[in-house]
């Protein structure tokens, strides 16, 4: 159980995906956690689990050790403005899972020389499965291992050079659609091969599961694994090669850099 106290700035999506987290993970207790967000009636039920909810953002980082920035690229720069004089340089530790903003942005918006280490951790941090990315300029060692502490208490991280997270944002946070849209893809091609539609869905579902397990445990490469279902004349080699005339892995891998383009202009850089 760790000692800080932490303060969620932007308790949407991910923000309240990592408290939850962490507090599943016997990390923090929700005493420990403040949450925020300008709209705090949607947070009356966490309210009721021992957290602290508040509008208040520049109350949060008066009282917290470490400072978690969650909201939107766009809403970035005004909540800066807010939490300003309630930083303490010394003590404090920020991490951001804002995607396109660098720790020199938040450091130049602020005019301070805070301690900023990014993450960028995927939707599946709800349920402890994140593949987490994580980056720093020039925070310290120990800092770096307190983030990666937190984040893989809700699935897996890994450190990466700074100027890769926009590349990590395209393939892991975005990632997550690009494979659940695969499997629901899966499931329409399953019902009209005569499953009703939940059981296609589940099939599918689990046998995405079982793929990636078979390279994650394994640590196999997906080739290998192909190999050993696709026989000569075979119906998996037929399906998969009418995949690939139709562009299947092209559309993959074109998707994947359009949104490593997108993500990496989603934050206007002001002064
Ligand atoms: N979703 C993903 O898969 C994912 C993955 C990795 C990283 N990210 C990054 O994580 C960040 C949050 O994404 P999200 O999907 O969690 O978005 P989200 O659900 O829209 O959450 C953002 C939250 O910020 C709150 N907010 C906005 N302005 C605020 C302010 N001034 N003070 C306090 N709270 C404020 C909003 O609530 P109110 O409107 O009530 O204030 C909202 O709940 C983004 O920067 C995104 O790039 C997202």
């Amino acid at each position: 159980m760790q000692e800080q106290n932490i303060a969620i700035l932007g308790s949407g999506n991910i923000g309240l995906s990592l408290a939850k987290g962490l507090v599943k993970a016997g990390q923090y207790k929700p005493q420990q956690i403040t949450l925020t967000r300008r709209n705090i009636t949607a947070l009356a039920e966490l309210k009721l689990n021992g957290y602290s909810i508040t509008a208040d953002n520049h109350a949060a980082v008066q009282k917290a050790d470490i400072v978690v920035l969650a909201v939107l690229p766009q809403q970035l720069n005004k909540l800066l403005d807010e939490i300003k004089t309630a930083i303490s340089i010394e003590s404090q530790l920020f991490i951001s899972v804002i995607s396109g903003v660098s720790c020199e942005d938040i450091r130049r918006h602020l005019h301070m020389d805070v301690q900023v280490v990014r993450a960028m951790p995927n939707t599946a941090i709800a349920i402890g499965h994140s593949m987490t990315c994580i980056a720093t300029d020039r925070s310290s060692v120990e800092n770096v291992q307190v983030v990666k502490a937190m984040f893989d208490t809700v699935g897996i991280s890994i450190q990466i050079n700074e100027e890769l997270m926009t590349s990590a944002t395209a393939l892991c946070a975005c990632g997550i659609a690009f494979f659940l849209r695969s499997i629901r893809a899966a499931s329409q091609g399953g019902t009209e091969i005569g499953f009703h539609a939940h059981d296609a869905l589940k099939m599918a579902a689990q046998t995405a599961k079982g793929a990636a397990d078979l390279l994650l445990q394994l640590a196999s490469h997906p080739e290998h694994e192909i190999d050993k279902v696709t026989s000569p004349k075979g119906c998996t080699i037929a399906g998969l090669n009418e995949m690939e005339h139709n562009g299947f892995s092209s559309a993959m891998i074109k998707g994947i850099k359009m949104s490593a383009d997108k993500a990496g202009v989603l934050y206007k850089k002001e002064d």
